[in-house]
């Protein structure tokens, strides 16, 4: 495990938030790497959602999915055993446990910005991509997270992520500093396709999901313990539990936020 720590752990509001998350809603920037044979590494793979649907473009090839954290593994592995191309393993991403050159593409979504050195990880990743392979990247930049309507709890809410995934020793910023990393792991600029896109969250039954998972995560597991650690009072937990209520039971609100994506093309030549 790498000396940071994982901020938000893997608790049910967490998995339902991750396990919603699929290549159209999260990782069509890098759709266009994905073949039939390819082989695929997704780090700081999850509960595997995206992992799974890569498994099944890329039928003919092989995938892997890797994680920090043995329970989300283990559940991943069960969950999605039918996919005989698909296996997962626990290791870190500032070490993983491959040759040079095992991959076609190497895939990282919303894991970079939990751990200490984005660049020696983009640099890792490079490493176990082949010649002519894509290392592609996605991440938050919590600054574009927009609640609205503008609600004091929902910007204590958005302003306490970023404290405790920076106490953590990740960056919330990350989705903005991609190139930056990419450059520093070695990618010439030429070889950095950079993009970006965005989650919104306005329907009903999007609200519901969202503000609800959100209401969990402030209360009770890893994040929530942090926050009370801090010094937070139980008053602005609960203000922030009617804030997200009162948010997802308003026809009018919604949340969007926008992500950094990097597709970095291998040269060993
Ligand atoms: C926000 S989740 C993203 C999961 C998945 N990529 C997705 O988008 O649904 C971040 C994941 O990174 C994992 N993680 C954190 N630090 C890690 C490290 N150093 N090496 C591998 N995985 C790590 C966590 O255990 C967690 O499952």
């Amino acid at each position: 495990m790498s000396p940071a720590q994982y901020t938000f752990g893997h608790t049910a509001g967490v998995l339902r938030s991750h396990r919603w998350r699929t290549i159209a809603n999260s990782a069509q920037y890098m759709a266009h790497c994905l073949g039939p044979t390819s082989r695929v590494c997704d780090v700081g793979c999850g509960p595997g959602s995206i992992t799974a649907e890569f498994a099944e473009k890329c039928a003919a090839g092989r995938v892997v999915g890797l994680d920090a954290a043995p329970a989300v593994i283990e559940q991943a592995a069960g969950e999605f055993r039918r996919h005989r191309n698909l296996e997962f393993v626990v290791a870190d991403m500032l070490h993983l446990p491959f040759d040079d050159n095992t991959f076609d593409v190497v895939h990282c979504h919303q894991t970079l910005h939990h751990i200490g050195d984005q660049a020696a990880a983009v640099a890792e990743m490079r490493r176990v991509c082949a010649d002519g392979g894509c290392v592609c990247v996605r991440e938050a930049d919590y600054d574009t997270a927009v609640w609205t309507p503008r609600n004091a709890s929902l910007d204590l809410l958005k302003a306490t992520l970023s404290t405790l995934v920076s106490a953590n020793g990740g960056d919330p910023s990350a989705g903005a500093k991609l190139v930056d990393y990419a450059a520093d792991a070695g990618f010439a600029a030429a070889d950095i396709s950079v993009s970006s896109s965005s989650w919104r969250f306005a329907s009903d039954a999007e609200r519901a999901w969202w503000g609800g998972l959100w209401a969990e995560r402030v209360q009770t597991g890893p994040q929530a313990d942090q926050m009370r650690a801090s010094g937070m009072q139980e008053a602005d937990i609960s203000a922030m539990v009617d804030a997200l209520r009162a948010w997802a039971a308003d026809p009018a609100a919604s949340f969007a936020t926008t992500f950094g994506e990097v597709v970095c093309r291998v040269r060993n030549a």
